[in-house]
């Protein structure tokens, strides 16, 4: 798949077929993380995969999402910040949320190209979430994402923001008014 395609066709999806996930393909998707830009290089980010019926099912509650639930692998997002922020100080704190960012689009990316489908949970009680896959206090959860196939895929598009209400030149807030389209959208 053109990596084009894989970012304008990604969508958050809820609802997933019987058909149980190859689990190859969900680690090809984190193996795709690793190639995310980290600040000096150092990588702040640990995947977990889980497929225990008990913990999906703690984690659906955790997060007060029921479709959590239905998955049959749930991936937590976690970093470990501390090396970053000894390296780099306080500021570090941002970054190291930024970078987990980067690692998780290559990995949502990537999970699109292999026909999986997700959405990204960022709403939990974390407290919780750390029992229940016995996570270090020095580490945070990210995100969680239930990994499975589309039932059917939606009619309609849903729309997204237009360029032009994210672009400005030279200065914030300074647009530029454009006769032609200069990028296909
Ligand atoms: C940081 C973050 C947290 C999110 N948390 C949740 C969540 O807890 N539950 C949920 O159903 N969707 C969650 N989403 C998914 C967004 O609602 C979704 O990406 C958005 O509606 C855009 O739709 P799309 O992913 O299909 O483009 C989250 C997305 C992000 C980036």
């Amino acid at each position: 798949m053109e990596l084009s395609k894989a970012i304008k066709t990604r969508r958050s999806v809820r609802k997933f077929s019987h058909k149980t996930p190859n689990w190859r393909d969900i680690l090809e998707a984190i193996d795709a993380a690793r190639f995310a830009p980290m600040a000096g290089g150092i990588y702040t980010l640990k995947f977990i995969v889980v497929s225990d019926r008990n913990s999906i099912q703690k984690l659906a509650s955790a997060a007060q999402q029921p479709f959590v639930g239905q998955a049959q692998y749930v991936v937590v997002v976690c970093s470990k910040a501390m090396r970053a922020i000894d390296t780099y100080g306080e500021q570090a704190e941002d970054w190291v949320k930024q970078q987990a960012g980067a690692g998780i689009q290559n990995f949502l990316l990537k999970l699109t190209e292999k026909g999986l489908s997700t959405t990204w949970v960022g709403y939990f009680v974390e407290k919780i979430v750390k029992v229940i896959l016995n996570i270090p206090e020095d580490v945070n959860v990210e995100a969680m994402f239930p990994i499975g196939y589309e039932i059917e895929k939606p009619k309609t598009k849903k729309a997204k923001i237009n360029l032009d209400g994210i672009l400005y030149f030279e200065k914030y807030d300074h647009k530029r008014k454009m006769k032609d389209k200069y990028i296909d959208v």
